[in-house]
């Protein structure tokens, strides 16, 4: 299981929940946090790093990408290169906030690097056209700085940001149809919801 440094945390939480028996190797790549603004071909790369220093250390059985970025711009190109290893990875759960969602405007905070990339787009545009012609609204917002900040543990920096972030993402909604669900798609957000 890897991840940037301390979010993937909140996901081997959930696994060691579900499968007690397992044994799981975490790798915080903290030396190389945060990844959210990194370019795309730098984190396929480090992604690409980290599975080989995995695969060469305890030949595992499968890898987690607990990281919206990584998954977002690596897991391609992973199982590509490892096609006999399973590879599970996380994205922002934009269909859980449809189902919850009244109002159908619904926040997504993540990184640059996972708002931007073309998965994203894709899972986005899978969806509106799942539920056209009353299809959701997403406002994605990259907060940058925010999982940095979480995972330095610097508590005045993480609610700046985080108010400055949903009061940006709250401004968004068209008047009379409020946001009403946010998504935290980066896998450092969880801890400070
Ligand atoms: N925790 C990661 C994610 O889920 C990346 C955070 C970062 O390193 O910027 O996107």
């Amino acid at each position: 299981v890897f991840d940037s440094g301390v979010g993937g945390l909140s996901v081997l939480r959930a696994l060691l929940a579900h499968l007690p028996d397992v044994r799981f190797i975490y790798l915080a790549d903290s030396g190389n946090a945060p990844y959210g603004d990194r370019p795309p071909e730098w984190v396929r790369d480090r992604s690409h790093r980290v599975t080989a220093g995995l695969c060469k250390a305890f030949q595992p059985d499968a890898i987690v990408v607990a990281c919206n970025t990584a998954t977002a711009l690596a897991i391609d190109s992973l199982r590509q290169d490892w096609p006999a290893l399973p590879f599970v990875g996380v994205e922002p759960a934009l269909k859980p906030a449809v189902a919850l969602s009244r109002s159908g405007q619904i926040g997504v905070m993540a990184t640059r690097g996972t708002v931007s990339s073309p998965r994203f787009a894709a899972l986005r545009e899978r969806l509106e056209a799942a539920h056209a012609p009353r299809a959701p609204h997403f406002h994605a917002l990259a907060c940058s700085g925010l999982a940095d900040a979480i995972e330095r543990d610097d508590g005045p920096a993480i609610r700046q940001l985080s108010r400055r972030y949903v009061g940006e993402l709250l401004a968004q909604a068209p008047a009379g149809r409020p946001i009403d669900t946010l998504v935290l798609g980066c896998t450092h957000y969880p801890f400070v919801a």
